[in-house]
């Protein structure tokens, strides 16, 4: 019998390069993806997918009695990548994070525990620890969750539940903190799809304040073979740092971006700042080395270059995307800024 493996989020950025890796690597894994299709799920991301191994349900993973059903049919292991995930909209809509971050993952895995799921992989992220200095060493697993935004505060705050489920239950999942991913399908409201899109249509790069912040940056290949190696080999109620080791300044980044597409740096805009902006995050990854033997693949130059060229040759996708509900909050968002 296949492998059943439910995915919840697989229209997202993340979850869509994840299902397809996992059905280009295993011809007996059968897929299931649970997304509520929100303005960040995109059926098109999975456009071409082999759909004899798939199966789509739309719905949400708050859902009690939709979540009972669907994990009580024999799933092998669940993977969430369900979420709200964008710091700058947690600014306007917090309700919509704690609904899906928390209570969605609280209830996703009561369903585990019930079904006894072997395993529970929570996608979570290196916010969670809140922001370093410039000499500070990067976070390992055991750094104190300090988030700084409504999007971490929730991620974490889903982390913590898994913990104490482990403890009153003793069932045990396993949690990932990824770092800033960047690659095909990638909504373009986060840094590196907006300002690649913006760039090709000659539209200005909005960094925000002196944009010196320093995020570590992983290719989504990478990230999505990490997560696949924990589901196979990963201890469960253990918690594995997955980073690209790869830390650029933001405005390194924009340029590096302009750099390749050739545009010039007057595309360049300093804005005003994003309210509780983290100064840096970086991950030690000593962990999932030592464990799993995993390292990525990728560093920015390549990475960036690939992405660049993916932008370049799906146009149609992103500008689909930037001329519907997309244009209201990038005007609210970025209008007057
Ligand atoms: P995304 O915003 O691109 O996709 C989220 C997906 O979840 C969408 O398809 C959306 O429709 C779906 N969704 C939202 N609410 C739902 C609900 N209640 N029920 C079912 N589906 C729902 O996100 P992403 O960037 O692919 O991130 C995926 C996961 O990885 C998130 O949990 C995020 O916290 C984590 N993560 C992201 C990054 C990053 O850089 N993007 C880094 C580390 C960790
Ligand atoms: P983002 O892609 O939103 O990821 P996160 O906030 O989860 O790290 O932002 C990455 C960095 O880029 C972050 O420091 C904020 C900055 N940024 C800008 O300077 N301008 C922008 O328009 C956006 C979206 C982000």
């Amino acid at each position: 019998m296949p492998t059943k493996i439910l995915v919840t989020g697989g229209c997202g950025f993340i979850g869509s390069n994840f299902i397809r890796y996992l059905l280009k690597q295993y011809p007996d894994i059968q897929v299931v993806n649970l997304d509520l299709l929100t303005y960040a799920g995109n059926l098109a991301n999975l456009q071409g997918i082999d759909q004899s191994r798939y199966t789509f349900i739309k719905g949400d993973i708050a859902d009690a009695s939709l979540v009972d059903r669907v994990v009580k049919d024999q799933v092998e292991a669940i993977i969430n990548f369900a979420a709200e995930s964008h710091v700058d909209r947690s600014l306007y809509h917090p309700e919509s994070f704690i609904n899906t971050n928390i209570l969605g993952t609280q209830v996703l895995l009561e369903a585990a525990r019930r079904y006894q799921v072997p395993r529970f992989i929570q996608i979570s992220t290196d916010e969670v620890y809140g922001s370093l200095g410039a000499d500070d060493d990067p976070f390992t697993e055991k750094s104190p969750l300090d988030p700084s935004s409504t999007y971490s505060a929730s991620k974490a705050a889903a982390d913590m539940l898994i913990k104490a489920c482990e403890k009153s239950f003793g069932y045990k999942a396993i949690i990932t903190r990824g770092s800033n991913n960047y690659g095909p399908y990638q909504f373009p409201e986060k840094l590196i799809p907006l300002f690649i899109s913006n760039a090709i249509e000659n539209k200005p790069l909005p960094v925000y304040g002196d944009g010196l912040q320093v995020r570590d940056w992983i290719f989504v290949e990478d990230h999505c073979e990490a997560i696949d190696l924990i589901r196979q080999k990963g201890k469960l109620g253990e918690v594995y740092n997955i980073g690209g080791v790869s830390e650029y300044p933001n405005i390194e980044m924009t340029k590096t971006i302009l750099n390749v597409l050739g545009k010039p740096e007057s595309l360049i805009k300093y804005v005003k700042d994003r309210p509780g902006h983290d100064r840096r995050y970086a991950l030690n990854i000593s962990k999932i080395k030592k464990e799993l033997g995993w390292n990525p693949k990728y560093q920015v130059p390549a990475g960036i270059k690939k992405t660049i060229d993916w932008y370049l040759g799906n146009k149609d996708w992103w500008q689909k995307i930037k001329s519907g509900e997309y244009r209201k909050y990038y005007e609210k968002h970025y209008q007057g800024r």
